[in-house]
């Protein structure tokens, strides 16, 4: 049995490797490494052990609730990333979302919180269809190119399900020493969008 396995295995790789010489690559000989493993990329220890690697951590900010202290935002309309401690809040549950307590636009006011914004009432599937003729309706309308293709808001009465689960796309900071400061500096439409978003007024901006 062994032996047949073994044939077998054998004309496999002359059948792959075709049986003339031509196809043959040439030799290239090995050529010897310029640095070290641990001398290359933004990690100065070995590749082997996790020991040394520091941070070993991420530490999360542990601003207490209520303390005001807010990110500005990354981009315009980017999403606003936590600033407060998230201790027993995560992971959100079906039965456990303690965010859209504090951040529901009717309590979010008296809770200091930001409300949750109209964005996320609102619902931006498209409903493609096709119709007897074949044709690709867009929220039954024929689509001429694809880019008549603008987002269609569907606003809704409660959240949308798909931001239900706000950690997805919020997410709490690290506080540690980063590796490479970032250099980044958003340009902002104006000062407002560092602490505040108006994404349905602007969605199809670039359409419009
Ligand atoms: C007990 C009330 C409370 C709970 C629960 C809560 N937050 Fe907050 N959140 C606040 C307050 C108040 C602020 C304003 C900053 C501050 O004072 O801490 C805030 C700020 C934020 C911000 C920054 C908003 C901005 O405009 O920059 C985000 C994002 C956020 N929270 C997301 C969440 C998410 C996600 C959860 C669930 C994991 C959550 N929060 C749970 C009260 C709450
Ligand atoms: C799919 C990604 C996504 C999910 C899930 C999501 N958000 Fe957002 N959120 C965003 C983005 C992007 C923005 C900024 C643009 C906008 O307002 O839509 C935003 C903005 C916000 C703002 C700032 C509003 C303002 O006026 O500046 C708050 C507060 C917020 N979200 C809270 C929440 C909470 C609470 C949840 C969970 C119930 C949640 N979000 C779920 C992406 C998300």
């Amino acid at each position: 049995m062994k032996k047949i396995v073994l044939i077998s295995a054998l004309a496999a790789v002359l059948m792959m490797s075709g049986c003339s010489d031509k196809s043959k690559p040439a030799q290239v000989e090995a050529a010897k490494p310029l640095q070290t493993e641990e001398a290359i990329g933004l990690r100065k220890t070995t590749l082997y052990s996790e020991q040394t690697t520091l941070p070993s951590k991420t530490e999360y900010a542990t601003n207490t609730l209520g303390s005001g202290v807010k990110y500005e935002r990354a981009f315009d309309n980017a999403p606003p990333m936590i600033p407060h401690d998230t201790e027993g809040m995560l992971p959100i549950t079906r039965e456990d979302n303690q965010c859209i307590a504090c951040h529901s636009p009717e309590v979010a006011e008296s809770m200091g919180a930001t409300p949750i914004p109209t964005s996320h009432f609102a619902s931006f599937r498209p409903k493609p269809e096709i119709d007897k003729e074949g044709n690709l309706l867009y929220e039954g309308q024929k689509l001429k190119t694809t880019s008549d293709i603008k987002v269609i808001v569907h606003k809704l009465d409660e959240l949308h399900k798909g931001r239900f689960n706000c950690s997805q796309c919020h997410a709490p900071q690290n506080v540690g020493d980063p590796l490479v400061e970032n250099n980044f500096r958003p340009d902002y439409q104006n000062d407002t969008m560092k602490n505040r978003s108006n994404l349905l007024d602007t969605l199809n901006a670039g359409i419009n």
